[in-house]
């Protein structure tokens, strides 16, 4: 990494967490991870979700014949776990190639995940053949029992789920997404190599006050829920501490600003758009420039195994105001409207070349 006073070059980061959505969204959210990251997991929690390696391979295909002519961008696709997905079909598409990892979303935990898995008892033989295979296991780690508060449900699934799963299948792989907690953070820690957690950029930025300042701000509700800020400050140290099981992960998740503004609006934030610009803010205010580069671009692709992106992004220091928001054509050509992270904040660098 090369860094003048106001010019940052850095290895091409990676997104390893993000919702890329289908049709017309696709198109239009595509491009803002394309112009940055050369590479991305692309959630399989669309409609219908991913569940079969012919579905992969078509959304696969539909993502690539949408990323701009100028960008170079390979999606890595995850194949979405049920109670009742096919041993062998995940076998399979990982010896394939089609799917680059499985995601475990707790039914009814968030988004499009009412056909996630009941429990893990239910799916041991999908584990027992992800550890067998060596296949990545991505956690959405929230207990969903409706008892349990919703600011607790993190620290209560790594209680009663994560460190059964993590003893009975000691070798498999796992990546606990888009940690929220203090206590999340201990956990990795304090685990094997073989667990690693992803940290968004608007956990590091906001806590729950977020989602209540003035009135209901449902542009910051996502899930996990952001927490006090205990928990932001620990995602902060974690993010900077130059700790390689801790890394990169948007959670870019967008939806339409009438899904977030209805009377059950959607749970999820469209950081797309800024989202290096986003973390860089966060790594110059802890004094931890030097590190941006490790956890952006390097320690999530050496705990998959892939090659360091040789291809540099330059950022330029220049305060811009964040627009408030981005216009969507929709199939019946209604316009509708994406407000991305940091809408109507100034952010300090902005994404200059790409060499
Ligand atoms: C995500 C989505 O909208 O798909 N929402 C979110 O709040 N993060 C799903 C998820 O990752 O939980
Ligand atoms: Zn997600």
């Amino acid at each position: 990494m090369t860094n003048s006073i106001d010019l940052l070059t850095l290895r091409q980061p990676d997104d390893w967490h993000l919702h890329l959505r289908d049709g017309s969204i696709l198109k239009s959210v595509l491009g803002h991870t394309t112009r940055v990251f050369r590479r991305a997991i692309v959630m399989p929690n669309i409609l219908p979700p991913i569940k079969t390696i012919v579905a992969a391979e078509a959304y696969r295909q539909r993502i690539i014949a949408a990323i701009p002519s100028k960008d170079l961008f390979t999606p890595l696709m995850t194949a979405y776990l049920t109670d009742d997905f096919c041993s062998k079909e995940l076998e399979d598409g990982y010896n394939k190639g089609v799917f680059f990892a499985a995601k475990l979303y707790p039914a009814n935990s968030t988004t499009n995940s009412s056909e996630g898995v009941t429990s893990i008892d239910a799916i041991h033989s999908l584990l027992e053949t992800m550890e067998r295979i060596d296949m990545p296991l991505l956690i959405h780690g929230e207990s969903t029992e409706s008892h349990i508060d919703i600011f607790d449900r993190e620290a209560v699934f790594i209680d009663r789920c994560l460190i059964p799963l993590l003893s009975r299948y000691p070798n498999l792989r796992v990546v606990l997404e888009h940690i929220t907690t203090e206590q999340a953070v201990r956990f990795v820690e304090a685990s094997s190599s073989r667990l690693a957690a992803t940290i968004t950029p608007h956990h590091l930025h906001i806590n729950r006050n977020a989602m209540f300042s003035g009135g209901l701000r449902s542009d910051f509700y996502c899930l996990p829920v952001a927490k006090r800020e205990r928990h932001r400050l620990a995602l902060r140290r974690a993010a900077t501490s130059g700790n390689p099981r801790f890394f990169l992960g948007t959670d870019s998740a967008p939806h339409l600003r009438a899904a977030k503004q209805s009377s059950c609006g959607c749970a999820g934030i469209f950081n797309a758009p800024y989202a290096l610009e986003s973390y860089l803010d966060v790594f110059e205010a802890e004094d931890a420039l030097d590190r941006l580069e490790a956890f952006a671009s390097e320690f999530g692709a050496a705990f998959y195994g892939l090659p360091l992106n040789k291809s540099l992004i330059t950022l330029e220091k220049c305060t811009h105001t964040i627009r408030s928001s981005f216009q969507v054509e929709l199939e019946d050509k209604c316009q509708e409207n994406l407000v991305p992270f940091h809408s109507g904040e100034n952010l300090r660098w902005r994404v200059l070349r790409k060499d």
